[in-house]
């Protein structure tokens, strides 16, 4: 298949490669022409495992290339992908705004049939907007279908999540575009789920806020857990293992983050709103995930009673671990917690620490070192804020000899309880007995 993707954006950039990958030929847009020269440099802008190998070998195989212009995409290919952001406005709605300006651009170059497909997460309805906007623009009345083919790629996982997806949703009432549609996914072998439009559309929204139900569920036990000395660990592994629950999504931490469920959330309460129909549990699901960060930061008091001038180290800083993604983290938004309070923070992150300085996440006083260790010299207290894996792997010996005084509190719960006793840490984590030194 011919295939152009609008946008080369997270989404975009990763659907190209994967679609190139499976054998189509891709041509992927943006209008960003720096990011367009760097990619034909062989530069990609974002970190995400796999993608700079799938790049450059579909590049150098011919299947995959980039350009600014639509035309160019629209011209040569059966199907047009639109990923382009669809950032949050102050009130919580969906800014669409780029997707009405690709909308337009792709009506002023269309003659021929072509399926054109929103990847993009959009409100409930949105099909029915680009449709009436690209008919109104295409001045030579040509034949197009409009698909909703909603992205649930987890960043850090993005690649094998696209390869491999648990199901692909096609949302079209027309034949000739399902038909096409399923050609491009056909080498995926994944379940295929064709609805309508309106369908296919709430199927993103409603899948991204169960998640986050999920977690801010198991934050809440994490809650009575704390008031009552059971532990949110086992508790999640007792009711996930009801199929009818499943483990995943359960792990109990500070709370999610990142570029996508607190947007989505967000979008879907003003969705409901604007349909009349308030989807007020949504309104807790975002209540318990803002207590969750307070609920910590009260524990650390608890224990260092004064956060002014205290020395504070912090591991990670990234929304979650195996990404560059900075966007919406807890762990910044801890760390600047902190600085309000007066604490003097010096703060780690594998893969993090350069976006969160070129988009002045974190406050100048914000000190960043280039190891783990070099985090916790002289500190307090060690805050775990993002589960990386190399934090599980550190030289506990050499941490604590390197700290002021031996307290962790883990935000993620990624130590064992018991080996942090061993190592003579007090250490204290969420929704699980504290063991270790008082
Ligand atoms: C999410 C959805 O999973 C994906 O399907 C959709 O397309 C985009 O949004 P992503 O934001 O990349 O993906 O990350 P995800 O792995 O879902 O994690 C989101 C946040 O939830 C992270 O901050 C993570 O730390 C947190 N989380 C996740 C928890 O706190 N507990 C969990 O059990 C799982």
């Amino acid at each position: 298949m011919d295939i152009s993707i609008i946008g080369s954006g997270y989404v975009g950039l990763v659907t190209g490669a994967c679609f190139a990958e499976v054998g189509h030929n891709v041509i992927c847009v943006d209008n960003d022409q720096r990011k367009i020269d760097a990619l034909l440099a062989g530069n990609i802008p974002i970190y995400e495992p796999g993608l700079e190998d799938l790049v450059q070998r579909n590049v150098a195989a011919r299947r995959l290339r980039f350009t600014n212009s639509i035309k160019d995409g629209v011209d040569n290919s059966q199907v047009v992908f639109i990923a382009v952001p669809t950032p949050p406005q102050p009130d919580g709605s969906v800014d669409l705004s780029f997707i009405e300006r690709v909308a337009r651009e792709i009506a002023g170059v269309l003659t021929d049939y072509r399926v054109i497909v929103d990847k993009s997460t959009v409100p409930v309805k949105t099909g029915e907007k680009v449709t009436e906007a690209i008919k109104r623009y295409n001045k030579s009345n040509a034949e197009f279908d409009v698909v909703s083919n909603p992205e649930f790629l987890r960043e850090g996982c993005a690649v094998a999540d696209l390869m491999k997806p648990d199901r692909v949703v096609i949302g079209s009432p027309s034949d000739r575009a399902v038909a096409l549609m399923k050609k491009v996914y056909e080498p995926f072998l994944a379940p295929i789920l064709v609805t309508d439009v309106n369908s296919a559309e709430l199927i993103k929204h409603a899948a991204n806020s169960f998640l986050a139900l999920k977690i801010s569920y198991a934050n809440a036990l994490s809650a009575i857990c704390d008031a009552s000395g059971a532990d949110v660990e086992k508790v999640a592994d007792g009711i996930g293992m009801d199929r009818r629950i499943g483990r995943s999504f359960l792990n109990a931490g500070l709370g999610y983050g990142g570029s996508c469920f607190p947007k989505d959330i967000a979008a879907f309460i003003a969705i409901s709103d604007d349909l009349g129909v308030p989807f007020t549990l949504l309104k807790e699901v975002q209540k318990i995930n803002q207590d969750q960060k307070e609920r910590f930061i009260k524990s650390i008091r608890e224990k260092l009673w004064i956060l002014r001038d205290k020395k504070i180290a912090v591991w990670g800083l990234t929304f979650k671990p195996d990404t560059d993604d900075v966007r919406s983290s807890v762990a910044i938004d801890l760390v600047n917690d902190l600085v309000r309070e007066g604490a003097s923070v010096t703060a780690y992150d594998p893969k993090g620490m350069e976006k969160a300085r070129e988009f002045k996440l974190l406050p100048e006083s914000v000190k960043l070192v280039s190891s783990a260790l070099d985090a916790v010299d002289g500190a307090e207290a060690l805050i775990l804020a993002t589960e990386w894996k190399e934090f599980a792997n550190v030289d506990w010996a050499q941490v604590k000899a390197r700290m002021a005084t031996p307290m962790i509190f883990d935000g993620r719960n990624l130590f064992d309880p018991a080996t942090m006793r061993e190592h003579g840490f007090f250490y204290k984590s969420i929704g699980r007995p504290s063991l270790g030194r008082k």
